[in-house]
Order: structure tokens, then C-alpha cells, then sequence
């Protein structure tokens, strides 16, 4: 009755999962009270090396305890306890007496620290007797075991006492059981999300190349609709066309071919860039050699373009590759122009500042507002700008020339005011002594 109370006092079983020391205090607490014995330890089995170990104590002075908690008895050493000879009645408890043979083995005799003193009587408890309860595991080892000692009668643990005890051990046992049940399914709950973000970051990573794909397609499409249009028009009519409708549809050929070209070119690069194989000729070298060709370029397909060039007053020079850097200004150089309304400037200046060199591409277009910003600089970022007559673009150009200022080591910004322009910022790495001495060497 009173270990029906005491089980009752340990609370459910689930509190164990948050506090196993506290539960496990309480059981020893209850062992004694309950059943009134002076002393209860508890052993735990720890897997790693089936051994098993003191986890909780009661009774016990704090010298012993220090001894006691130190001590390891290995599973061999509960088998030998555990013998049907030293099994009480209900076949669940073991009561070693303090003259048995076994305490002779040395290891088992460590592990308790006992010591046999003669037997007054059959019935009387003796000092150096070992009450043992295991906690039952399935068909498993015991996961620990409960040791009652100093029977304040006295006596020899009675059939009753037994069933205190051992309705005590079989509580012990179910909150160490749902204790790890718990924690199995912290873990593999743990496991579930961490393989649920991994299929979902899949998707994504699968909707962005599905994305990639279908943009590409419809990309290529376009100039192969006018290519194979203009075509099959000069076919079918060629004897119906004059000489300047034969050559407005060859130009146009002409237009969609290149603009094919460019974006398989563009595409070609991406790969690279995002494969890490595209090769970089880093030289030392001032900007205006790259920066004239880039005007060229730009001049070139704009007819009319003003575009203003603003050199530094001291040369600056940086470590870079210049055929990159002519690839950068040119597409920064382009949308300026292909986004503004024909007759306004553009500008391209640079300067040293510190350790870098600073390139600011400026235009007084519509101006990107800051949602648009985000979008900008990724593939096929197209905003809602059209381009100027003539041009198109693909919104690639921007992907394109981070990733390569960032590979020199160098990076690109934007400053816009939608309706008053932009500007494009490249920084590079100046070349500095170091950077010399490194080419050099
Ligand atoms: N200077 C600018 N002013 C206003 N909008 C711009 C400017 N530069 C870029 N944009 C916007 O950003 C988008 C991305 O530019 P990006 O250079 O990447 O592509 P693109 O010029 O359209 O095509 P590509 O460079 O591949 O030929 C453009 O489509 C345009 O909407
Ligand atoms: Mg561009």
C-alpha cells in the first residue's frame, strides 16, 4: 500500500523526459520512505561500453557518494549477481548475502565495496547484504538497476517489500523507456526536418533550372522566328522583292543571327563563370586603354550617343583582367544608353580611391526605383524598362558583369532615383607594390 503511495507521489512517467534526475531522486526518495530502507542507488546502464553507472543516491554520505558515483560495474559483474541462486520469490529481485562466494571475486567486490560480517541470524539483514532490483529493458539488458540497503527493521527484504520494490523499478523502468522514446522522436523529428529542407531546397534549386530552361527557350526562339521568317519570306518571293526589300530582310537575318550569337556567347560564359572555369589574365595596367574601346563599342551601336569620358588627373592603374573590364564598362556603357531617351549623355569617369580604383558609369535615364534594385543583377533581371528602338536586351549583362567584377576581387553597386538616372559603381583592386612584386615574381 504505502509503495502503491510512493509510485503514486513519483508523478507521471512523461515528467521524466524533461527531468530524469529529478524523476529518478523522487524514485529513490519513494524506495526509502516508502519502503524503509536507509539506503537506494540507482544505476544506469551507459550503451557504449554496457557498463553501468551510479546516476541518483539516497542515504549515502558525501564521501561514499564520491567513491560510489567514481564506480563503474561492468555488465559482466550485474550477471553475476543476477544468478538464479541469489533470485528472491516473484523471480524479479536479487538478494546477495554478505558472506556469498561471489563477493570473492575481486571485480565484483570492487565495484561494491563490500566487506562480509558474520551472520546473527537467517532472517537478519547483514552488513555487506546487497538488495538488487533491475529495470527491466524488453528482452534487452537491464537499462540499471535499484539497490536498497540498511532495512530499517533490520531484516531480510520481506514479499512485501519485494512488491514495493518492485513496482518501484518497473516505474523507474517505463520513464527511462519513454525518456528515450522521447528523445528518438526529438531526434528523428530533427532528422524529418532537416531531410524536409533538403527536398524542399532541391525543388527550388529544380524550379530555378526549370525556370532557367523555359526562359532560355523562349529567348532563342525570338531571333529564330525572325531569322527563319525573313528567310522563308526571301524564298518564297524573291523574284517579287526588290533590291531594298531583299536587303532590309537580309539585315534583319543579319540582326537576329548576331543577337543569337550573343545570347549562346552569353550563355557559354554563364556556365563558365558559375563552373568556376573561366579563365582570367590578370595584367596591371591603366583603365583607359579598356575604357576607350568599350566607348567604341557603345558609339558604335548608338548612333549619335554622346557619351562623355572623364579620366583620371593621375593615372590609375589596377591589376585586373582588361578584356573583362572592357566587357563590364561596354554592358554598363549599353544600358545607359539603350535605356535613356536618345540625346541624353552618358558618362563613364574613374579615379583612384585608397587601395582600389573606382569606375562610375553614369546616365540620366528613368532611373531604377529600389524594389527594382534587388531584382537587377539577376539572370534574365529584365525590368519594366524598354529598350530604345533597335536594341534589345536579354538581362543578362548586369549577371554577367558582377560575376566578373567579383572574380577580379572587385564588386558593382547601383545609386538610381527613378526619374533622374543612374549609377553604375565598379571598384577594383589598385595594383599596388605588392601586387607588382607578385605579377613580377
Ligand atoms: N542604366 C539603366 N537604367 C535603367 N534600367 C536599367 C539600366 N541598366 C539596366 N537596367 C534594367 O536592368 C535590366 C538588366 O540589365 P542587363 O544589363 O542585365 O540586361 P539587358 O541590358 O536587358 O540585356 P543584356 O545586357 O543581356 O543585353 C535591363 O533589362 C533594364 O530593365
Ligand atoms: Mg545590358
Amino acid at each position: 500500500m504505502r509503495a502503491l503511495e510512493a509510485l503514486v507521489s513519483l508523478g507521471p512517467v512523461t515528467m521524466a523526459a524533461r527531468d530524469l534526475g529529478g524523476y529518478l531522486a523522487r524514485v529513490a526518495e519513494a524506495a526509502c520512505t516508502a519502503l524503509d530502507f536507509g539506503v537506494c542507488l540507482i544505476y544506469l546502464r551507459d550503451p557504449s561500453d554496457n557498463s553501468y553507472h551510479v546516476r541518483t543516491t539516497r542515504g549515502v554520505g558525501d564521501d561514499e557518494r564520491g567513491v560510489k558515483l567514481a564506480a563503474t560495474v561492468p555488465a559482466l559483474v550485474l550477471g553475476a549477481l543476477t544468478t538464479r541462486e541469489h533470485q528472491l520469490a516473484h523471480g524479479f529481485g536479487y538478494y546477495v548475502r554478505g558472506d556469498d562466494h561471489v563477493w570473492r571475486t575481486p571485480l565484483v567486490s570492487r565495484c561494491f565495496a563490500m566487506a562480509a560480517s558474520p551472520r546473527v541470524h537467517q532472517c537478519s539483514w547483514l552488513q555487506g547484504d546487497l538488495f538488487l532490483i533491475p529495470l527491466p529493458d524488453g528482452d534487452g539488458p537491464p537499462s540499471g538497476f535499484l539497490v536498497l540497503d540498511e532495512p530499517l527493521d533490520g531484516l531480510r527484504p520481506s514479499d512485501d517489500t519485494l512488491l514495493g520494490a518492485m513496482t518501484l523499478a518497473k516505474g523507474c523502468a517505463d520513464a527511462l523507456l519513454y525518456g528515450e522514446m522521447q528523445s528518438r522522436s526529438t531526434r528523428n523529428e530533427h532528422l524529418y526536418n532537416k531531410e524536409h529542407d533538403a527536398v524542399q531546397h532541391l525543388q527550388t534549386l529544380d524550379d530555378l533550372r526549370n525556370d532557367f530552361v523555359s526562359t532560355i527557350s523562349h529567348e532563342l526562339r525570338t531571333p529564330l522566328t525572325g531569322i527563319k521568317g525573313y528567310t522563308d519570306s526571301l524564298i518564297m518571293h524573291w523574284d517579287r522583292m526588290d533590291d531594298d526589300r531583299r536587303r532590309a530582310a537580309v539585315t534583319k537575318i543579319s540582326f537576329s543571327t548576331e543577337r543569337l550569337n550573343r545570347l549562346v556567347q552569353d550563355l557559354l560564359f554563364i556556365s563558365r563563370i558559375e563552373s568556376g572555369t573561366l579563365p582570367l589574365e590578370r595584367t596591371i595596367a591603366a583603365l583607359d586603354e579598356p575604357i576607350a574601346s568599350a566607348v567604341h563599342a557603345v558609339a558604335q551601336s548608338f548612333a549619335g550617343q554622346r557619351i562623355e569620358v572623364r579620366p583620371p588627373r593621375e593615372a590609375a592603374q589596377v591589376l585586373a583582367d582588361m578584356d573583362r573590364v572592357e566587357q563590364v564598362v561596354t554592358n554598363l556603357l549599353d544600358n545607359g544608353a539603350k535605356y535613356s531617351v536618345e540625346g541624353k549623355p552618358v558618362r563613364v569617369s574613374w579615379a583612384r580611391r585608397g587601395s582600389r580604383v573606382l569606375i562610375l558609369v553614369t546616365d540620366r535615364g528613368p532611373g531604377i526605383s529600389t524594389e527594382d534594385q534587388k531584382k537587377l543583377f539577376a539572370r534574365f533581371g529584365k525590368l519594366g524598362h524598354a529598350p530604345r528602338a533597335g536594341h534589345v536586351g536579354t538581362g543578362l549583362g548586369l549577371y554577367i558583369s558582377r560575376n566578373l567584377v567579383e572574380a577580379m576581387g572587385g564588386r558593382l553597386r547601383v545609386r538610381s532615383l527613378p526619374g533622374q538616372g543612374s549609377v553604375f559603381a565598379v571598384t577594383l583592386p589598385a595594383a599596388s607594390d605588392t601586387s607588382r612584386a607578385w605579377r613580377e615574381g
